[in-house]
């Protein structure tokens, strides 16, 4: 791995289209100061790590569960981020919160894609189709994905990119979550994986 590229770790609990993106967006050199060193799942069953697998990424799988808490839980992803030399952390359709003390150990070194335009229709209870479903429910004719950096409140970080998307007549929550991704979300998590890359490799190298 090379030693001018910020070491990324990504975490998934489901599907991982948008580690999918991350990863096309490495090889085709878009994300450029950073490479992906890991993908850490807190689902055994998330395709998103056959996505890694097939890109030849180290996969860790860690349960709360099997951690013995929430606490515990940390404590070991901190030890495996650490044995992966890992200095930004990419939540990517992750669905676990993080806890203040978490958080303020990697201060502005987490980002997070959300799948509206923050401040609507985000905190917490607000995750995958939920965003939708509610986007509908208010009737709202436009609205997007955000990509934040992750502080003690639930997508309540600095926003670092946005992009708005419209609601079309007939919507469903299933179909509007595609467009979100397509249209948002597969462009802006790797593009700001990139922004903050090459923000720590200036820091690293001024
Ligand atoms: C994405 O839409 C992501 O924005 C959302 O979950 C989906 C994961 O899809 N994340 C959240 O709602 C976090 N609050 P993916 O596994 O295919 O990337």
């Amino acid at each position: 791995m090379a030693e001018n590229k910020v070491r990324i770790a990504v975490l998934v609990s489901g599907g991982g289209t948008n580690l999918q993106a991350i990863i096309d967006s490495q090889q085709n050199g878009a994300l450029h100061s950073g490479e992906v060193a890991l993908v850490v799942s807190n689902n055994p069953g998330a395709f998103a790590l056959t996505r890694a697998q097939r890109a030849n990424i180290p996969t860790v799988t860690l349960t709360r569960r099997e951690c013995g808490g929430a606490r515990e839980f940390e404590a070991r992803l901190t030890e495996v981020l650490e044995e992966y030399g890992v200095e930004l952390i990419v939540l990517a359709g992750f669905m676990t919160i993080l806890s203040p003390a978490f958080t303020a150990r990697y201060d502005r070194r987490i980002i997070n894609v959300h799948p509206s335009l923050i401040p609507s229709f985000c905190g917490e209870g607000f995750y995958g189709l939920k965003v939708h479903e509610a986007a509908l429910r208010k009737g709202v004719k436009v609205t997007g994905a955000t990509v934040h950096f992750v502080n003690e409140i639930p997508d309540g970080g600095e926003i670092l990119l946005q992009k708005a998307v419209p609601v079309e007549p007939g919507d469903t929550p299933e179909t509007l979550q595609r467009r979100v991704m397509e249209q948002a979300e597969w462009q802006l998590l790797p593009a700001a994986a990139e922004m903050v890359c090459a923000q720590i490799l200036s820091e690293r190298n001024p």
